[in-house]
């Protein structure tokens, strides 16, 4: 089947809804090209003449296998190891120690934290990784370590089962890692790069979209949401700070990437600096 189709103009809104209404991802209307580059494939690969058979696949009959390919294909999921390396800075040196102050003294009985839009698991695993190490070389790993709850989600089932085998390539293992926590956490087979048991067993990864209600999942401490907004329309971004605000704890911390500027925030959070990198604290009662 010829592949080379082009996107009308139609078929453009079409998926350009779709794919906003799906994951929240927003398409500027000068991006029909990128519709194309990113799904043209898919039309061979499922039997479609046009865009709109390909719409008409995941819309009105609502082929799941398809529409998780489509999703695979219009998201990024780049990512790489302790990203911006700040985040990790704050959590090492002034959230850790405040946390084990707490659980030493009965004020908190656990630490929950959430890395939504964890992609390949690289956020969850460099946060596992600095929460083990920390509690390790303090001889505290015994007492505490079960008292950290990591959830990671991400809307893509694909980059979950990457996540979930906690098995990395020679190039994706590079991108980021210290050799010091390369060498203490992974052992290797031949190309593959094998995480370390007790770092995979701490992260808990689920399917979820960020669209959706978070009651379910609870409160937490700390959320990582980095790199996964500036996709969204600043009307879903302002609507997730609030919705990310009630889903922590007073005094709980958003991480966003470096990169990334958040327009409404200040109802809910305070900016706070550390070391060059910006975290942002929920409004409530300092610890
Ligand atoms: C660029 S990656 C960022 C990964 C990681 N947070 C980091 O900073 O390295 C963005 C991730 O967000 C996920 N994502 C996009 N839209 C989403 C949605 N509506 N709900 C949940 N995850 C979503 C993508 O599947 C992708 O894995």
């Amino acid at each position: 089947m010829n592949m080379n189709v082009n996107i009308s103009s139609k078929e453009f809104a079409l998926m350009q809804r779709y794919i906003e209404e799906e994951c929240g991802i927003s398409i500027g209307n000068d991006k029909a090209y990128l519709i194309e580059s990113r799904l043209s494939s898919m039309l061979g690969e499922f039997n479609c003449s046009s865009y709109e058979e390909l719409y008409h696949l995941i819309y009105t009959k609502k082929d799941r296998r398809v529409s998780e390919r489509v999703i695979d294909a219009i998201t990024t999921n780049e990512t790489l190891w302790f990203r911006d390396k700040t985040p990790w800075i704050i959590l090492e040196k002034v959230l850790l120690p405040q946390y084990i102050k707490d659980l030493e003294s009965g004020k908190r009985d656990r630490i929950r934290i959430w890395s939504a839009g964890c992609s390949t698991g690289q956020e969850p695993y460099s946060t596992a990784m600095v929460i083990h190490n920390f509690l390790d070389i303090r001889g505290l790993k015994e007492k505490f370590l079960p008292k950290f709850e990591i959830v990671a989600t991400d809307i893509s089932s694909t980059v979950l089962e990457v996540a979930k085998k906690g098995r990395y390539d020679s190039i994706s293992i590079m991108r980021g890692m210290p050799a010091s926590y390369r060498d203490k956490y992974f052992k290797r087979e031949g190309r593959v790069w094998i995480l370390d048991d007790e770092i995979r067993n701490m992260v808990d990864f689920r399917q979820f979209n960020l669209q959706n209600s978070f009651v379910l999942l609870g409160k937490f401490h700390i959320i990582f949401c980095r790199y996964v907004m500036i996709y969204f329309s600043s009307d879903l971004k302002d609507e997730l700070v609030s919705k990310f605000s009630m889903a922590l704890k007073d005094s709980g911390i958003l991480f966003i990437g470096s990169s990334e500027m958040l327009s409404v925030y200040r109802e809910y959070f305070d900016m706070e600096q550390y070391e060059g990198g910006v975290y942002y604290r929920k409004k409530g009662e300092v610890l």
